[in-house]
Parts: structure tokens; C-alpha cells; sequence
């Protein structure tokens, strides 16, 4: 059965957030996690406006959005890629908003064959948005389904079988794809060239990720100082959904031991109490980076050993680890595997000759000695 949430435009109901319902897929970093699926719902932007940051991404939507109403066509297919947490569901269902039309979710891994997909291709409006989310997840019988529909609008429907077998066409409703994945290297070539408007989201600055927490501590009714919401901002790794999480975090801390109000002082301890250091480094990160050194001596080290050793996907690796831990500078991505870098060395108290301190635990220094290479 298709899933469809019409979105009306009318402004009245635009501060009620889009609640679609997405099955068990709620996107790579939060795919079995219904509580962050209603989180995120709760404090997702509903308009372009309240969009912050991706400024060019959001200009050049601007700009499509605006031809397309008005010529009265559909907006060309639209693909997002992006590490987990910043932004690929939200702009998908902004979208819609912004043009009025209908929109239909589903996702690549609840689409195991082409007749799952049949019913939302048939059901899309003139114009309306089919999004799927974790499109590099479908498999090559539904992604071969879908060429004709993106590039023609019609489809092809095999009937009966061997010499019987006769294929009938079935056009649809011109309609606008949106595609969403965090890995866009895993789409093939084919599917990702159908995509005329693809559009890249990267990490946050920490001015934007304050400004994204003191905007939503008003919707979550609480106080928040400024330099409070900056250093929530400093530790949430670029990512939006990460900082929403941790003020969720720091108001419920701020609730049980403080006075409600979020100060510095409450959010520093707050974070603390997660195991998140200065950097957003947490617990799952510093693990991985303590692999690299003491398991495979700084590297290089492969996706695969490192998800092994770490009892942790490599996918997940991949996903959410490994890409605030590159563009930070903490690690780096060789032909032969991940190596550690002199700036993780530094952050973790590691000198290349012995002596190590752990930033959070430094009761026991022996019990931390290491030696490096
Ligand atoms: N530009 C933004 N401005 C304000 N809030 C944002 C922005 N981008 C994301 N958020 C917040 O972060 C949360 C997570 O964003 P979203 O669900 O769109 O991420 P995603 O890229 O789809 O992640 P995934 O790959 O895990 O599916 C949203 O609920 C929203 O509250
Ligand atoms: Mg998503």
C-alpha cells in the first residue's frame, strides 16, 4: 500500500510539522530508532525560510522552486547526498511544502521488487513529489522499474511468462523524484545521471548550529544562554540532528539537576556526563581511533578490520563515524586504509614515544601507557 501525505500550503497549518510515515526507515543514521524519527520529526523546519545554512544549496532551490511555479511543470528529479543528520529528509519534504503539492514517502530498503514501488508511481500526481529516502538500498529489479518512470513517465509491466510473456506500457503522471542517500558512490552510474538537479549537503558551522539550537530550545519552551548554546554547538560534530539531540539532553539534565535553565555550566556537565570531550568527539569515536593506534599501530588500517575489531558495521563506520573523523582532520584515507594523524594523536594525549594520557581519564596514567609505532 503507498504511504501519501498531502501537503497543504496554506499557511495556517504551514508551523504544523510534516509527520510522514516512514515505516521502519528513517534514514541511514537513525534506521532503527523510532524515538529519533519522532524527534527529528518534532523539530524539523517546515518552510525554506526556517532552513539554516546549506545557503547555496537552499539559494539554488530557491531558484528552481521558482521556475517551476512558474511554468506550472514538475521540478526536475532531485538527488541529496550527504553524511547522516543534516538535512536530506527535511529539504525532500520542504519541498513539497513550498510547492503545494502532494508528497509520497517510501525507502529503498522497503522496496523489494518493482510491484512495491507500482503503487506510489501510479498514485503521483501531476507534478507531486515521490521521495525515497536511502535510494542507494533499492535493488537492480526496482532501480531498472524506475528508469522509464523518471525519464519518460511511463512504465513497463511484464505480464505472463516465456512465450506468453507480453510487456505493456503504462504512462504516468509527470512527477518529481527525490532521492536521498549517504552514499552516493553506491548509486550506480544510470540512476544517479537521471537526477538532473543533485544537490551535496555538508557539515554545519558552529555559528549555524547555535543558531539551529537557540531557535529550537524557544520551540522546546526552555531557556538557553547563549554561550550555553555555542557549546553545545562546538560538541554536536556539524550535524544538526546531533545538536538537536544534545539540547534535548542538556534540558532534561538542566530539569532534574539544575533549575531548568540551560547555563554553560549545566551544558558542560550535561555533555560530560555523555562521554562527549571538547572536540564532539564521544565514546564510539575515541574507540576508533584508539584502534587504529593500538591495534593496528596507526595505520593503515581497512573499513572492514576496523568494524571486525570494533564490533561495530563497517557500513556504520563508513556512515557516521568516519566522515566528521576525515573532515576533521583526525584521520586520513589512504589507497591502502585509515591512518591515524598527528592532530588525533594530540587530541587523545598520544606522543609518538610513549607517554599517553586519556583526556577523560587521567586517575591511572600507567594503566593508559602506550607505545606508538
Ligand atoms: N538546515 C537545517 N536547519 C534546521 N534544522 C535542521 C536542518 N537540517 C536538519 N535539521 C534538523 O536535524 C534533524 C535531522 O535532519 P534530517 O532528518 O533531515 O537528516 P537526514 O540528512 O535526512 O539524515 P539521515 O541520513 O539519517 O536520514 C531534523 O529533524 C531537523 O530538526
Ligand atoms: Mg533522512
Amino acid at each position: 500500500m503507498a504511504r501519501k501525505t498531502t501537503i497543504k500550503n496554506d499557511d495556517d497549518e504551514a508551523e504544523e510539522p510534516v509527520r510522514p510515515s516512514f515505516g521502519s526507515s528513517a534514514g541511514a543514521g537513525n534506521f532503527e530508532d523510532p524515538n529519533q524519527q519522532r524527534f527529528d520529526d518534532e523539530l524539523r523546519p517546515s518552510k525554506l525560510e526556517d532552513i539554516v545554512g546549506q545557503m547555496a544549496v537552499v539559494e539554488r532551490l530557491r531558484i528552481l522552486l521558482e521556475a517551476t511555479k512558474k511554468r506550472k511543470e514538475p521540478l526536475g528529479h532531485l538527488l541529496f547526498d550527504g553524511p547522516p543528520g543534516l538535512g536530506k529528509t527535511t529539504l525532500a519534504t520542504v519541498i513539497p511544502r513550498e510547492l503545494g503539492t502532494e508528497l509520497q514517502i517510501t525507502a529503498g530498503p522497503s522496496l523489494s521488487a518493482p510491484k512495491d514501488l507500482l503503487p506510489y508511481l501510479t498514485n503521483a500526481s501531476y507534478g507531486s513529489v515521490l521521495f525515497i529516502d536511502e535510494i542507494h538500498r533499492m535493488p537492480p529489479t526496482v532501480e531498472e522499474f524506475i528508469y522509464p518512470a523518471m525519464e519518460d513517465f511511463r512504465i513497463d509491466i511484464t505480464l505472463g511468462d516465456g512465450l506468453n510473456a507480453r510487456t505493456i506500457n503504462m504512462k504516468l503522471q509527470p512527477f518529481t523524484l527525490i532521492g536521498a542517500t549517504t552514499r552516493s558512490g553506491m548509486l550506480t552510474a544510470p540512476l544517479r545521471d537521471r537526477f538532473v538537479n543533485r544537490e551535496h549537503l555538508d557539515f554545519y558551522t558552529t555559528e549555524e548550529l547555535s543558531t539551529i539550537i537557540s531557535r529550537n530550545s524557544q520551540k522546546l519552551r526552555t531557556e538557553i544562554a547563549p554561550e550555553a548554546a555555542h557549546e553545545i554547538a562546538i560538541r554536536s560534530r556539524g550535524t544538526p540532528r546531533k545538536a538537536n539531540n544534545w539540547l534535548r539532553w542538556t534540558r532534561d539534565f538542566a530539569d532534574a539537576r539544575a533549575n531548568g535553565k540551560i547555563t554553560l555550566d549545566v551544558a558542560r556537565a550535561a555533555l560530560r556526563m555523555k562521554g562527549v570531550d571538547d572536540a564532539g568527539l564521544e565514546e564510539q569515536d575515541r574507540r576508533y581511533l584508539e584502534t587504529i593506534i593500538n591495534v593496528f599501530s596507526g595505520g593503515p588500517a581497512g573499513v572492514q578490520a576496523l568494524g571486525h575489531t570494533l564490533n561495530i558495521p563497517a557500513d556504520t563506520l563508513e556512515d557516521e563515524v568516519e566522515p566528521f573523523l576525515l573532515r576533521e582532520g583526525f584521520i586520513q584515507r589512504t589507497p591502502r586504509g585509515r591512518m591515524i594523524t598527528a592532530k588525533a594523536l594530540a587530541h587523545l594525549g598520544v606522543t609518538s614515544k610513549s607517554k599517553t594520557k586519556s583526556p577523560r581519564d587521567n586517575s591511572d596514567p600507567a594503566s593508559d601507557q602506550r607505545e606508538l609505532f
